[in-house]
């Protein structure tokens, strides 16, 4: 069991404010991009997270005559997309009129005291209660449609006259529309993409300004738990009126060695004036220590450029420089993430009117069809995972620390890389994968116009493609984890041929002019190697290769002979099934299998055995998918379908609430099928692991299998030290069993041995009877800001979850 402490409710500013000390605003250059004060005076950018003190309410309150679904508001809510439409042509304009304005819950004398007060990120379904009946298995039975609205005041002082003014949205699930002081300012209807709208002619500075946001998450949209609400930070940005765009840098590194490195800097800076300015552009590069402080002086900085920005216009300067022995990126054990900072300086008349800080790290990749993808020369299989959004308890509120606790157990697994699967992330995990070194293919579509789901993407694919996908490449090209684009997965249009190819194509144009440094992939279930879809991606993206009981069309050689110049790999492998500590019997003698009644699956209680030899029927247990890599070594690696357990998609029981594919499950504790995967990606780990558990009151003299994942090769089995025999790997090979076991109760023991030396132990023991519980906290310090968590864990004397 694992319980959760949040830090107290109040911030460090508001202790200090209790204590009776002075309050000091703090630069907050150590977060991501777009942060700095000046050296006096107001800073010239603000960005300040707007997180407590908003009020919500789920449904339309009573009595509001107006029509507010997005099919009505749509043509005022387009324009907040203009920034990512490339041709001026196809922008939108925004109509007369102030639709909803007359609706009393935006205006600023409603009353909103009966509604709930509520802190960002704030999930509105993750509360429940579950549903017992009902279609929605797939979005994990959790009330996560519907409306919801949100309040706030924002209190904009007077000084700010003059200034731009902007709402920064990470995530709202989803079909936002907003209103300032009643009117209506704009939306985005994508649940997973962030967005800024500008309030700056809705603003009045000298006092309380209301903000009221409506989502309308609508039911059977997806194939996973969306969750609803506003789940990621929201921002309050302001600037100059001449200013750095939104995303509006973007650093990449085209010559990387040892001793020197060539960064290109471009720089899009907006003038919101009514007047052609002409701004100096210049940018200082620093390194960054682990904790993301910088290290010392410059290390390196561009010549100053002028840029003339037309009155309401954006221009882009390039710059470039050189970064003497560079400290790389790159992920561990035998790199290191190193960052740098690029400050970003805006002058006028030697005025400083904007300082942005974008991170990025140093960084090169190749992609090679023979051997796969290598970082700064050193070749890296990929050996990662896919995870939904969702932090099990936590919903889909996105919190950093818990992000954080699961990449490290990521990270002790010995995974290097994650498939952010199947749409834009939170940016904080981002930022996590960027500081503890992962590879991440950075993906944004399920669906593109064929729908999977009634009310998905598909609706608006037309109206918003280019916009999503060009505002998710801008927020995270200056990653130095992302190493790949993905524009797709699974899509309806494998099986249209040219048609569905044309599509393809012009995602990946689309990425391409964003950015041309990597390249662009979507990933295929269905397609065979001669269609017309594959062939427009630069890297082929496979999933699930016919290891299951169906048989697919293709497979891995077929593409290799079809497309010899581009990288394949796995994008999904395995989706091999099992609920944690829960083994079912008899034991299957097949290596994997799919999960039938009986056969690795109990359809009464709804477990699949954690024997993990069971998946879905397209899918693998690991050691099929193992093997199969094997025996292709120019695939370049494989995202394990998934990480973690996630909310919905309950395969095989449809009446189930959550995934059954999580390497390690929704509380973050580790299945047996953990230390297989260990026994593969940490070969130098010296471990070895024993399942099932050895408490069998009712199994007393009956065959109860033993199986060991181990890093070693061979291993000799004890049962009250009895030898079972000694068991060496065969080629492909990934677990030793011992099959014919009879069960007494006592004590198992394995060694493990490696090259015939001994290379690790392991010991299971029956559990006596109940006697204490321990409580073992994953942190006993942690920050009083109202985000921080500690992860408690129920433990039994033994040791045992
Ligand atoms: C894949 C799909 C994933 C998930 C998985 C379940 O085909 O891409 O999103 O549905 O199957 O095993």
């Amino acid at each position: 069991m694992a319980l959760i402490a949040r830090a107290a409710e109040f911030s460090m500013r508001e202790v200090l404010r209790r204590l009776g000390v002075a309050v000091c605003v703090i630069p907050m250059t150590m977060l991501p991009g777009l942060v700095s004060v000046a050296e006096a005076g107001t800073p010239p950018r603000e960005r300040l997270l707007i997180s407590t003190d908003w009020r919500f309410k789920r449904g339309d309150p009573e009595g509001i005559a107006t029509d507010l679904r997005y099919d009505v508001l749509k043509p005022w809510v387009m324009p907040a997309g203009n920034a990512f439409i490339r041709d001026p042509a196809r922008r939108h304009v925004r109509p007369p009129g102030n639709p909803g304005g007359d609706v009393a819950c935006v205006q600023e004398n409603f009353d909103d005291s009966g509604w709930d007060r509520v802190t960002l990120p704030h999930d509105w379904a993750i509360e429940g209660p579950f549903l017992e009946t009902g279609p929605h298995g797939g979005m994990g039975r959790l009330p996560s449609w519907g409306v919801g609205w949100y309040r706030k005041d924002l209190d904009v002082p007077a000084s700010d006259e003059g200034r731009s003014i902007f709402l920064d949205v990470e995530g709202a699930m989803s079909y936002a529309t907003v209103w300032l002081n009643g009117h209506l300012v704009g939306g985005w209807p994508y649940g997973y993409n962030s967005w800024r709208l500008d309030l700056t002619s809705f603003v009045v500075p000298g006092g309380a300004n209301q903000l009221a946001i409506r989502l309308d998450n609508p039911p059977d949209s997806s194939r996973w738990y969306p969750g609803g609400g506003l789940y990621r930070d929201v921002w309050l940005v302001k600037t100059n009126p001449i200013h750095v765009s939104h995303w509006g840098t973007h650093v990449t590194t085209p010559k990387v060695s040892r001793s020197s490195a060539t960064i290109d800097i471009a720089v899009s800076v907006d003038n919101g004036s009514d007047a052609d300015a002409t701004v100096e552009v210049s940018t200082d590069l620093y390194a960054l220590d682990a904790g993301g402080r910088r290290l010392g002086t410059a290390a390196s900085a561009t010549k100053s450029k002028r840029l003339k920005v037309p009155a309401n216009g954006t221009e882009v300067v390039k710059h470039s420089t050189t970064v003497a022995n560079p400290r790389l990126w790159g992920p561990p054990p035998n790199q290191a993430p190193n960052r740098y900072v690029a400050a970003t300086t805006l002058r006028r008349d030697r005025e400083i009117v904007d300082r942005v800080e974008t991170p990025f790290g140093i960084r090169s990749v190749q992609f090679d069809p023979d051997v796969g993808v290598r970082i700064n020369g050193e070749h890296i299989a990929l050996e990662g995972v896919n995870n939904h959004h969702d932090l099990g308890a936590l919903g889909a509120a996105f919190n950093v620390r818990a992000a954080e606790r699961q990449l490290e157990i990521l990270g002790e697994m010995g995974a290097n890389a994650l498939r952010m699967s199947h749409n834009p992330p939170a940016s904080g995990l981002l930022e996590l994968a960027d500081r503890m070194g992962f590879l991440v293919v950075d993906e944004i579509f399920d669906v593109w116009q064929r729908k999977k789901t009634p009310l998905d993407f598909h609706l608006i694919f037309e109206d918003w493609h280019e916009q999503d996908l060009r505002a998710f490449i801008r927020r995270d090209r200056n990653h130095p984890s992302v190493i790949l684009w993905s524009v797709g997965n699974e899509v309806g249009e494998q099986q249209t041929g040219e048609e569905g190819a044309a599509i393809a194509n012009k995602l990946r144009s689309i990425t391409r002019e964003e950015d041309p440094s990597r390249p662009v992939t979507t990933a295929m279930n269905w397609a065979n190697a001669d269609m017309p879809l594959p062939a427009t991606m630069d890297v082929i993206n496979l999933n699930y290769q016919g290891v299951g009981v169906r048989t697919l069309p293709s497979d891995f050689a077929a593409y290799r002979a079809r497309f010899p110049d581009k990288v394949i790999f796995s994008s999904e492998s395995a989706s091999a099934l099992s609920s944690r500590g829960e083994f079912l019997f008899p034991v299957s003698g097949s290596v994997s299998g799919p999960v039938r009644p009986g056969v690795g699956g109990d359809f009464g209680t709804r477990h699949v055995s954690a024997y993990e030899l069971h998946a879905a029927d397209f899918g693998s247990s690991p050691d099929k998918s193992f093997s199969l890599h094997d025996q292709h070594p120019y695939v370049a690696g494989e995202f394990v379908w998934t990480g973690f357990d996630y909310l919905g998609e309950p395969t095989p029981y449809d009446a189930a609430r959550s995934s059954y594919s999580g390497i390690i499950d929704l509380a973050g504790f580790r299945k047996d099928r953990f230390y297989l995967y260990q026994s593969r990606w940490r070969p130098d780990l010296p471990m070895a692991h024993i399942l099932p558990h050895w408490t069998w009151p009712d199994r007393i003299g009956e065959v109860t299998p033993v199986h060991v994942f181990t890093s070693g090769d061979e291993a000799e089995l004890f049962v009250n030290g009895k030898s079972q025999g000694r068991q060496t790997k065969a080629p492909y090979q990934y677990r030793l069993r011992w099959d014919y076991v009879t069960y007494e109760p006592g004590e198992v023991k394995v060694v493990a041995y490696k090259d015939g030396e001994e290379w690790a132990t392991s010991t299971v023991r029956t559990a006596g009877a109940p006697a204490r519980l321990e409580l073992a906290a994953d942190r006993s310090t942690i920050a009083a800001d109202g985000r921080d968590l500690s992860f408690v864990t129920v433990v039994s004397p033994t040791g045992t979850d």
